[in-house]
């Protein structure tokens, strides 16, 4: 994970009303967050990865692992790795209890912000043909299509469709 310049609160957020009811922000993972992620990972991937891939890409310093919080709790993760000049957006799940709360919105804002600070021209990703919030939410964040990998998936066999944006590098 690359820590040089990004504090664990990488996108201080508060979203709270005057109440102060609703809390959010987008942060860094760690360690510690792996048993919350797997649970959120287990409900929304099949196959999921396991502790040991979530905590290779933790200490992978070409990876931004980022977290939803929504008061307090883990809601959603998103993992971002660089690949020499590109980017590749490699999961991004919310808690089906906190879904269309525009958390995704704000994950996929910091991975492209980092990815655009790390100079990278571009970001493409794989999403199964069936997933179609997940299609939806990267169209509006400027993704688009650029083909399918049949047989792509397993556990169930898919397609997967192929998605880029190109990025007007930052700095
Ligand atoms: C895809 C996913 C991450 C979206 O999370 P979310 O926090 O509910 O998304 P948001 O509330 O931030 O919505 C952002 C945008 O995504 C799209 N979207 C999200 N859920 C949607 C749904 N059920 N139907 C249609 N569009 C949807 C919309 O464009 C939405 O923008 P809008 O609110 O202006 O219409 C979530 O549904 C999920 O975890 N799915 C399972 C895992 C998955 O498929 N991951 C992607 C493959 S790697």
């Amino acid at each position: 994970m690359v820590t040089s310049g990004l504090p664990r609160h990488c996108v201080p957020r508060n979203d709270g009303v005057e109440l102060g009811i609703i809390m959010t922000e987008v942060i860094i993972a760690t360690e510690g967050d792996i048993p919350r992620i797997l649970e959120i990972e287990h409900e929304a991937f099949s196959p999921p990865w396991t502790h040991g891939a979530l905590l290779a890409e933790i200490y992978n310093e070409d990876s931004f692992f980022a977290l939803a919080v929504l008061q307090g709790e883990v809601v959603g993760f998103c993992i971002l790795r660089r690949m020499a000049d590109e980017g590749e957006l490699l999961q991004i799940a919310v808690d089906p209890m906190y879904r269309r709360r525009g958390l995704a919105d704000k994950l996929v804002i910091a991975a492209l912000d980092w990815a655009k600070a790390q100079g990278l021209h571009s970001v493409f990703l794989e999403v199964r043909v069936s997933a179609t919030p997940a299609a939806a939410l990267y169209e509006k964040h400027g993704f688009e299509s650029m083909g399918q990998r049949k047989d792509y998936y397993t556990d169930p066999t898919e397609d997967a469709v192929l998605m880029r944006k190109g990025l007007v590098a930052r700095g």
